[in-house]
């Protein structure tokens, strides 16, 4: 599933020239690889990555890889998720790479986010915690702070030693029971001294394209402008 979703993604989004964003995780790999066969082939691609470990593969592909303030804006960007809910908001950074991923995105023009069909949630925070990336600086009061905010937040290990971003920095996967109101817990979140950016990603997808498991493959986005036709915003 994951494979045939990122080879899908690359096929209908990437064009010769762009200038592409390469996100992190396992469906990503598979559009990394995707990608580095077109580059093969002849395409002119230059692309920007969400994290050490996606650099070194693109870079292993013969993809160029350039940092993002050496680029202006981003094509396209296709990126995994962990959780998606029916208005096409997301939960990532399970792979540990959402700063980087979130900053890629602020930069992409079309965000498009490959998932296998178990991605897809009625509500986000139901099937995956919520990371949350802190300041290694006192980071259990930080995450005292974020218990008050209903949730159970657990320091993400690498064996023994908490487990460092690529960016320096500890995550705290925080259990929810269901987040009722994202934009609200975001705006809570971000305002917690001591958090660098947490896992929601709210209106950044431009497209996600899921993949069941008989290989079926549907655009959500079709879905959601059809519920939000005639409304001039979204309403939360
Ligand atoms: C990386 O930090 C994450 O946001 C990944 O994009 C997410 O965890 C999806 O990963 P998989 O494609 O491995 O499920």
């Amino acid at each position: 599933m994951k494979k045939t979703i990122a080879e899908e993604a690359v096929n209908r989004f990437i064009k010769d020239g762009m200038v592409v964003g390469l996100g992190t995780g396992s469906t990503s790999y598979f559009a990394i690889m995707k990608i580095g066969e077109l580059v093969s082939s002849g395409y002119d691609l230059t692309c920007v990555a969400t994290s050490i470990q996606s650099e070194k593969l693109a870079k292993s592909c013969g993809i160029t890889v350039m940092d993002l303030d050496q680029v202006g804006s981003i094509d396209v960007t296709i990126d995994g998720a962990d959780e998606v809910d029916p208005q096409m908001q997301l939960i990532k950074g399970l792979g540990g790479a959402l700063l980087r991923e979130k900053i890629v995105a602020a930069a992409t023009i079309k965000e498009v986010i490959v998932v296998d069909g178990n991605k897809i949630v009625d509500k986000l925070g139901t099937t995956c915690p919520l990371p949350v990336e802190v300041l290694p600086f006192g980071h259990e009061h930080t995450s005292h702070a974020l218990k008050k905010l209903g949730c159970e937040p657990v320091l993400r290990m690498a064996g023994e030693v908490p487990f460092i971003t690529d960016s320096g920095n500890c995550i705290y996967d925080c259990k929810f029971e269901g987040i009722d109101r994202p934009y609200y817990l975001e705006m809570a979140i971000n305002n917690t001294t001591g958090v660098v950016e947490n896992g929601l990603f709210l209106n950044t997808a431009y497209e996600v394209l899921v993949c069941d498991k008989h290989g079926k493959i549907s655009a959500m986005s079709e879905a959601v402008n059809e519920k939000l036709a005639g409304k001039e915003i979204r309403v939360f």
